[in-house]
């Protein structure tokens, strides 16, 4: 099997979903892929059609919406890719379960994702990291299971 490449697009305001980002494009090199990260709204967008796929991590922001960098850098990239994957952060205390990590269920829906969009509580840190790992490797195998 060939080395995939994979775009990590995140917005982060107080770093929780730049950990997961980080643990995520750990497990994705452990794999023996390449991996770039972009952080939303700082420096040049890349192009998504020089990677194999693309991860998008978001926080949720004012009741369930989308952080505005991140409608911006959609809107941006112009065109729906193939094979997105999504993940974000949220709080359940800040609506319950209803508006929790509503960005990501929203943006993957947006993108028809055929991967479930992981939901982090906060921080990663802790019991949360072994989760992120089987996300991110369960990445890896269904976009291999698209491509063999
Ligand atoms: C004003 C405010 C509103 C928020 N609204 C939501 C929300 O509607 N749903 C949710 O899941 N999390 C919500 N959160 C929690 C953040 O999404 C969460 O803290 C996230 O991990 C922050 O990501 P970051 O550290 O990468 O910036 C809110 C946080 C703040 C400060």
């Amino acid at each position: 099997m060939r080395m995939v490449s994979f775009l990590i697009a995140y917005a982060s305001w107080s770093g929780n979903t730049k950990e997961v980002t980080e643990l995520i494009e750990q497990t994705l090199k452990d794999e023996k892929n390449t991996v770039a990260t972009y952080r939303i709204g700082v420096g040049p967008i890349p192009d998504p059609r020089q990677y194999d796929a693309m991860l998008i991590g978001t926080f949720t922001w004012d009741h369930g919406s989308t952080p505005a960098e991140v409608k911006d850098f959609v809107a941006d990239i112009g065109y729906k890719p193939d094979n997105v994957y999504v993940f974000g952060t949220g709080d359940t205390q800040f609506g319950g379960d209803d508006l929790f990590c509503l960005a990501a269920v929203k943006l993957a829906r947006f993108y028809e994702s055929r991967y479930a969009p992981l939901k982090i509580e906060q921080s990663p840190r802790g019991k949360q990291q072994q989760p992120i790992i089987d996300w991110a490797k369960g990445v890896y195998t269904h976009w291999k299971h698209l491509h063999a």
